[in-house]
């Protein structure tokens, strides 16, 4: 047997995970998600939400991950089998879907650093930015050029393996990513009118929460950490027994919510300074950023930089979900990670065609409950996958697996600490019941 490949350090193991969680999940949907919800009340929802069961959802998975050194289907057969390994199948099937629309906005982010530099994006009206930005994705062929480009990059990332190649673009890419972050927030608060912005993240108008509010934020939250569908299983697998889990956990969830909560900062002061309508949607990002940069000396120069990262976050996420298919194919089913890699990453293209045309000719096929291809895709994962696999991951290790993943937790230096009682109240009871509930509220069942 082949020995299991290992990240190379637990700095390197961060980065890669938290290059797994930090994605468009927190600059492009997150302040929409925010915009669409209310904003304050949103975002203190979605940080309760990751600071209990995100958090321990995702040491769960990392326990699981390092306890059975396999992938997501693997792990649950080798740990108990039975009917387990159905979570990992789903997870599996959430990899597909999510990467194949995933791959499609991403294509976008490449597509507007190209955009910049070539001038297109050097305009100051922010109407004409969204007329610009509406006839671009609603375009048939173009899109879905730079949804393979992405694919493409995405397959040679996991193609030179876990620390040559996953661990490596991480390392570079998240710390340029900060630092950037940090120079973007800086000039968009500090537009005239962009406080109100930072204003509305910041104070939470209950009123206007309802039980979707709740449940979008569930799902952003398990979308954002990365949990669910065995991602975070996956890199924990590749983890040596002396890496501190916990510790692990806890700079993953805060670094994904920091970026969470800097893209806010970063988006919704420009979208109030430029009278936009925060619930505008998925374009936000695409529309109101430019019309920022467009103002500013250097703009041109920001705005790539800014689209190039987040084409970086983008990849390094989209990275980690072909890793949950691509480790399983290679674990139990003997295929090489070359054609694996290539074979699934191509599949995977073919699927996200339709998201890419709902956008445009596709745009008035309403598959069901009036949801385009591109919107159920998102709908059946994110809202459901991750949160019912969340769901299932907790209650296997509370109540299956518990005395093991206890020993797992206590590995590095043979201690149990005393928090792990209340973690364990967490994946036993209060996680499952607060999913379930979540879950059924937000689809309108009582
Ligand atoms: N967390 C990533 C993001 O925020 C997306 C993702 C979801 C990655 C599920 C892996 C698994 O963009």
């Amino acid at each position: 047997m082949i020995k299991r490949e290992h990240w190379g350090s637990r700095l390197g193991f961060i980065l890669a995970a938290a290059g797994s969680a930090v994605g468009l999940g927190n600059i492009w949907k997150f302040p929409y998600m925010a915009g669409a919800n209310g904003g304050g009340a949103f975002l203190v929802i979605y940080l309760g939400l990751v600071f209990t069961i995100g958090l321990s959802v995702m040491l769960a998975e990392f326990v699981i991950g390092r306890m059975s050194e396999k992938n997501a289907i693997g792990a649950f057969a080798k740990l108990k089998g039975g009917l387990w390994p159905i979570i990992g199948v789903f997870g599996v099937a959430a990899a597909f879907i999510i990467l194949s629309f995933y791959s499609v906005v991403a294509g976008w982010t490449i597509s507007y650093m190209i955009k910049s530099v070539t001038g297109a994006l050097a305009v100051e009206d922010p109407a004409a930015l969204g007329d610009i930005f509406g006839t671009f994705i609603a375009d048939t062929t173009s899109p879905l050029i730079f949804h393979a480009v992405f694919m493409a990059l995405t397959v040679f990332v996991v193609l030179a393996g876990v620390g040559g190649g996953i661990e490596r673009a991480s390392k570079i890419l998240m710390p340029a990513l900060f630092a950037l972050l940090i120079v973007l927030i800086v000039r968009s608060v500090t537009l005239p009118g962009g406080m109100e912005g930072v204003a509305f993240l910041l104070s939470p108008d209950f009123s206007k929460v309802t039980w979707s509010t709740v449940s979008d934020a569930l799902s952003q939250a398990f979308f954002s950490l990365s949990l669910g569908m065995g991602a975070m299983i996956t890199y924990g697998s590749y983890l040596s027994k002396k890496e501190n889990l916990p510790g692990s956990a806890g700079w993953v969830t805060l670094l994904d919510s920091a970026v969470a909560v800097m893209a806010g900062l970063l988006i919704l002061p420009a979208v109030f300074a430029f009278g936009f309508d925060p619930s505008a949607g998925p374009g936000l990002t695409f529309i109101t950023l430019p019309a920022v940069f467009a103002q500013m000396p250097f703009g041109a120069f920001f705005a790539f930089l800014f689209f190039l990262l987040l084409a970086i976050a983008a990849l390094t996420s989209a990275v980690s979900i072909l890793e949950v298919v691509v480790a399983y194919f290679v674990d139990d089913r003997g295929v090489s990670r070359k054609s694996a890699a290539v074979i699934i990453g191509f599949v995977i293209f073919l699927l996200g065609i339709p998201s890419s045309l709902s956008m445009g000719v596709m745009g008035d096929v309403k598959i069901i409950a009036g949801k385009n291809f591109f919107d159920l895709m998102d709908f059946i994962s994110s809202s459901l996958l991750l949160p019912i696999g969340g769901l299932f991951i907790s209650l296997f290790v509370g109540w299956v697996v518990w005395g093991k993943a206890q020993e797992e937790i206590a590995a590095h230096n043979g201690v149990i600490p005393i928090w792990v009682g209340a973690w364990g109240v967490i994946v036993k009871f209060i996680a499952p019941i607060a999913i379930a509930f979540i879950l059924l509220k937000g689809l309108g069942v009582f």
